[in-house]
């Protein structure tokens, strides 16, 4: 049997928030290995924003977060904040633009983030081993025995980022869920987030024709609310809103989107049925919304008055309730197969919050989207990664 390889700091998972975290702990003096089962780092960061990685966002705070305790992640997003990842980007020479509400792209490719990644691991001596299956772990003597594909190594401290679950197809598995129980961590219910919304069966076929129709909307549930563009598809509602808000949604969850946000609709509809009292409400309505969603909206809540004249002041409120508070029911999501995120996680109970630290196993650390702290859409998540990822790095 070939004898154990040392090292002082083993990271499982290559992605953002591993490898961040071993070029840190390996500008310390320690030695570091990453080891991957994919055949290249950084899978989820090549393909992210469009190819152009939206690495961070200038608004990140706290309150962009979701997680059993919304003050957990507070500390590692104060000590590495967006703007300590911006510098590194700039000093990297990498050009950025922002696309809307304070999201950062790369302006070339995500590939730059990845290299800037590999380079700062290469720089501070970390050995990056890909392609390699983790078999088992176990625990003695204040040592961790990690049996891979590639054979044994022995650590003395064990840092955890292995991700959600979110797209399978890219080598997500639950498997930093499976350690955090292995070392008798709780984890919190986890579920897909950031993810398109499927048609309840009852509306599908008739709502599937209007596919490639999109609307700046306010979409609402369970008290969050966002206010992005939606945009309808063959199998359900997509956008920016909707991933937002799905991930505050339930099964059999409702949501409130109000339709034309920035338009007082029965200001609208009175001002012109005393210009054109022989238009229709939808005519009207079609200056302020898509013209296929409002043809779509007048077959299914049409109130039967053809002109505005003929309509009093309450059948005018009726259509303005009905389009600022449109409310459905989805059948559900599309689920891990195309979520951005896993909801959910390593309890941040248990955990240090300045360090990412075990609080029931000395030496074990958990980061990135394993641990119970998700962001919301526009580059929140990747800044999650970097953040926990400094945090571990510096200390672990
Ligand atoms: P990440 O998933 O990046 O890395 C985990 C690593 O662990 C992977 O390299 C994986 O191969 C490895 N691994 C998993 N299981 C293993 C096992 N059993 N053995 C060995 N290795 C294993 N966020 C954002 O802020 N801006 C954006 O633009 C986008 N865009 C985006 C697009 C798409 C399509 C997706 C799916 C996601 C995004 N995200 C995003 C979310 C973002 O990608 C995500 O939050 C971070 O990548 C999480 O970083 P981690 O390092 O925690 O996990």
């Amino acid at each position: 049997m070939p004898a154990a390889t040392k090292t002082d700091l083993m990271v499982l998972g290559a992605g953002a928030a591993g490898m961040i975290c071993a070029a840190e702990a390996g500008k310390r003096g320690l030695s570091v290995t990453v080891i991957d089962h994919a055949r290249a780092p950084g899978e989820k960061i090549r393909i992210s924003g469009g190819g152009r990685c939206n690495f961070t966002n200038l608004h990140c705070s706290p309150e962009n977060f979701l997680s059993q305790n919304p003050r957990f992640a507070i500390s590692a997003l104060k000590s590495f904040t967006q703007h300590d990842f911006i510098a590194r980007v700039k000093a990297r020479g990498i050009t950025y633009h922002e696309k809307t509400l304070g999201q950062l792209f790369c302006d070339n490719s995500a590939r730059e983030v990845i290299d800037m990644l590999t380079d700062d691991m290469r720089t501070s001596g970390v050995r990056l081993e890909l392609s390699t299956k983790v078999l088992e772990i176990g625990h003695r003597d204040a040592l961790f025995e990690i049996r891979t594909s590639n054979g044994t190594w022995h650590a003395e401290r064990l840092v955890v980022a292995t991700g959600g679950k979110s797209i399978p197809k890219m080598g997500a598995t639950g498997f930093g869920y499976d350690i955090a129980q292995q070392f008798g961590h709780t984890v919190t219910e986890t579920r897909a987030g950031l993810v398109p919304f499927t048609w309840a069966s009852h509306m599908a076929e008739s709502w599937k024709a209007l596919s490639g129709v999109s609307a700046d909307v306010r979409a609402e549930c369970n008290g969050a609310s966002f206010r992005e563009a939606m945009l309808l598809t063959h199998r359900g509602l997509s956008g920016p809103a909707m991933l937002q808000v799905s991930s505050y949604w339930r099964d059999g969850d409702r949501l409130q989107i109000d339709l034309a946000p920035d338009a007082d609709v029965t200001t609208i509809l009175k001002q012109a049925r005393s210009e054109r009292p022989k238009a229709s409400p939808w005519s009207v309505l079609a200056d302020v919304l898509p013209k296929r969603l409002t043809q779509k909206l007048e077959e299914d809540l049409g109130s039967g008055a053809k002109r505005l004249a003929d309509m009093g002041n309450a059948a005018i409120e009726d259509i303005a309730d009905r389009l600022h508070g449109f409310g459905l029911v989805p059948g559900g999501t599309e689920g891990y197969r195309t979520a951005e995120v896993t909801l959910g996680g390593v309890d941040t109970k248990e955990l240090n919050q300045k360090t990412m630290e075990s609080r029931l196993v000395p030496g074990l650390y958990f980061i990135g989207e394993v641990v119970d702290v998700t962001g919301h859409l526009g580059g929140h998540n990747f800044q999650w990664a970097w953040s926990s990822g400094v945090a571990a790095g510096r200390f672990a």
